[in-house]
């Protein structure tokens, strides 16, 4: 048996034979709990962690290095030279987000490294230990023999302990490059390139673990190459430059985090804090202007094809339509108008003519200044769209001048999209060369005050602690895929997965509230025909609150709200929170969330499930000692059905306190939405 390597180790095997061989090749550190510890250490000149939970192995000796260009791989002949601990304590306040206070909690064990050999390179490996979780990262102190470097490969290996289960999209396929897949289950042994955040469910059915990337900047986005034969060993595999070359830069350098989360029980992996406490502070000395907010649209109708962003019979960013979903957002308390399809660019192919997109120049039918004014007079937002298709250089060029232009009208919030799967130099969508541009944009857009929502963006890697102006991002199959997803759209299943995956990285602009499921109004879509919306309406309630987002889009067009009670729902529920429990859930099955609104006594729940129907029993222990509430139910209405009757919703009241038991019952496809909001003399709000 291989001790270390490629193949599994049984912990009687590590123990047995690290003990002997410890001392000073091995170093450990422990979360401030105890029960996660990374121990580092080298064998034969290769340097390895491992990590344990109560003294169980998670992930067995993996190894650690880097292969340079021009220069033996940085992995061979390696010795710890030293080695500091220190304990960290800091309880830091969001300015918005799934919870306001977050505690970071840590041991750090900084082991420092060199070869033995020429040409003698040294870094640090800093290692994290958290009671949610562990973390390490590669420092590099500026050195004669690693200066200006370009790097073919970071060697970062995961080997996991078990052949534990993994749900996962790929990323190495062509076309799939953004994210937007439906997710697939399977053991670790037959994972081929993944993305993260990985989670993984270990066969002792005690212990989560989600391996992802935190402060990811000036590098490249990490992916996860599956083993090799007989094996559980992932590795880091990273988006590459047009070249082939991974990463370039000059010491001294960082490398982002790899994050390691831990948990006993699936419902503990949200909200995931782990990545944000591995950003550094916010930078922005003023963060009043960023607002979360609900927003409408000029939008679902280009993806049904009742509108389009080309210029036209049917173009959507007109100045008539656009007062009119203004008017709309300030009667129902909406704070953001989003307009696509308002700029020069969008008629042909606008994919193929990503360099003719302008960012400041309207459509003729689109007067900007004049609905800027009109928003503003009506307290409303003006969300600006900016598709790029990957023309980076075009969209950079203009930058300066359009965040300038848009900041001169009081415009604060700008939708981007990144069509495409190759920049136009052919660079990875991922590579360094686009997270630098996108983290470019965050900086650009807090110079000029404007909030981002990012399409097709590079996945979350906690920015937002950092710039709280990057606040959502796609990143992910959101509900668009509904209205023309040649596979006929997102199967129920897929906001259950989504939960303990794509989300434990940040929020998601998934775009929820399509009421008219059938297209009633518009056709195609029938019972049976695809693409279609695949929940009930009381689902599409219950994503506001499963799916977090700081902007949260109610997605329909306007006339399918009219007069539909349910809306009452979309009006009400929050987007920013001071707390959130997760009380139930079971990856692909089901997902129940209680959140309870920032600065409010109002809880929100939100439940949701597959093709499955289940019914809960969920106690409000969450709810004030000695308070009155009421509960203002959304759930699915008699014969309730996601494929043959998905619009009944029933509404109820009910008065509740914390030792009420609510009675859950979800149709397939189905979901449910409660208001929960505290009455008598202080509390009172609307019946
Ligand atoms: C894809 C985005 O996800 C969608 O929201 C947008 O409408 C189109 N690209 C056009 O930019």
């Amino acid at each position: 048996m291989r001790i270390y390597g490629r193949r599994f180790t049984p912990a009687s095997a590590l123990l047995a034979f690290f003990i002997p061989c410890a001392a000073p090749s091995q170093v450990r550190v422990a979360s401030p709990d105890g029960r996660n510890a990374v121990v580092v250490e080298t064998h034969e000149g290769r340097l390895y962690y491992s990590v344990e939970r109560d003294g169980r192995p998670l992930l067995t000796p993996s190894l650690l290095g880097f292969d340079f260009r021009g220069a033996p791989p940085l992995r061979d002949s390696l010795r710890i030279v030293d080695s500091s601990r220190s304990t960290f304590d800091e309880t830091w306040t969001q300015p918005w987000g799934e919870v306001s206070r977050i505690r970071d909690h840590h041991n750090e064990l900084k082991v420092g490294v060199e070869e033995t050999r020429a040409p003698n390179r040294k870094f640090t490996l800093a290692v994290r230990a958290f009671n949610d979780g562990v973390a390490f990262r590669y420092e590099f102190p500026a050195q004669p023999s690693l200066a200006d470097f370009e790097m073919m490969d970071e060697l970062t290996e995961f080997a996991i302990a078990d052949n534990a289960r993994a749900w996962w999209i790929a990323s190495n396929r062509p076309r799939l490059d953004r994210s937007e897949q439906l997710w697939s289950e399977g053991p670790v042994s037959t994972l081929d390139s993944v993305q993260t955040p990985l989670t993984m469910e270990l066969r002792d059915g005690k212990t989560f673990v989600v391996i992802h990337e935190a402060n990811l900047v000036d590098y490249a986005k990490m992916n996860i190459r599956g083993p090799r034969m007989e094996s559980r060993t992932l590795r880091a595999d990273l988006a590459p430059y047009a070249d082939g070359v991974k990463v370039r830069g000059h010491t001294p350098f960082v490398t982002p985090w790899r994050t390691i989360q831990i948990a006993d029980k699936v419902t503990e992996l949200s909200p995931s804090v782990i990545g944000l406490n591995l950003n550094p502070p916010p930078v922005l000395a003023n963060t009043d202007w960023i607002k979360p907010m609900k927003y409408v649209g000029i939008w679902w109708g280009m993806h049904i094809n009742t509108m389009t962003w080309s210029s036209g019979p049917k173009h959507g960013a007109t100045t008539a339509n656009t007062k009119r979903y203004i008017d709309f957002a300030a009667a129902n308390g909406f704070g953001g108008v989003l307009v696509e399809g308002w700029n020069v660019g969008w008629d042909g192919d606008w994919i193929q003519n990503r360099n003719a997109f302008s960012f400041t120049q309207s459509y003729p039918d689109y007067d900007l200044p004049e609905l800027a004014r009109y928003a503003r007079s009506k307290g409303v937002h003006l969300i600006v769209h900016n598709e790029t298709s990957g023309g980076i250089q075009n969209y950079e060029r203009q930058m300066d001048s359009a965040f300038s232009l848009y900041h001169s009208l009081g415009l604060d919030g700008i939708k981007s999209g990144y069509v495409t799967d190759l920049t136009s130099e052919g660079h990875s969508h991922w590579g360094q060369f686009m997270v630098n541009h996108y983290r470019h944009v965050i900086e650009k857009a807090a110079q000029y005050h404007i909030m981002l929502d990012a399409h097709e963006p590079i996945h979350d890697t906690g920015e937002r602690r950092t710039y709280p102006n990057m606040m959502s991002r796609e990143g992910a199959r959101g509900q668009e895929y509904n209205a023309w997803g040649g596979d006929g759209g997102n199967p129920p299943e897929h906001e259950t997965i989504l939960f303990f995956t794509r989300l434990l990285d940040g929020p998601m602009d998934f775009t929820p509230g399509i009421f008219d499921i059938l297209r009633t109004h518009t056709g195609p879509a029938r019972l049976n025909e695809e693409p279609r919306v695949r929940t009930t309406i009381a689902k599409q309630l219950a994503l506001y609150v499963v799916i977090y987002s700081p902007l949260q889009m109610a997605a329909d067009l306007p006339e399918n709200y009219d007069q539909v009670p349910a809306f009452q729902f979309i009006k009400d529920v929050a987007v920013d929170w001071d707390t959130t429990r997760v009380i139930d859930g079971k990856i692909g099955d089901y997902v129940i969330v209680a959140r309870k609104q920032k600065s409010s006594p109002q809880w929100f729940l939100g439940a949701i499930t597959d093709e499955e129907a289940r019914t809960f029993s969920v106690p409000l222990t969450f709810l004030d000692r000695g308070k009155a509430y009421v509960a203002d139910i959304y759930a699915d209405g008699p014969g309730a059905n996601w494929l043959t009757n998905p619009t009944p919703v029933a509404i109820s009241h009910r008065a509740v306190t914390r030792n009420s038991v609510l009675r859950i019952a979800l149709a397939p496809g189905g979901g449910q939405a409660i208001r929960i909001r505290p009455v008598g003399p202080r509390g009172g709000t609307r019946p």
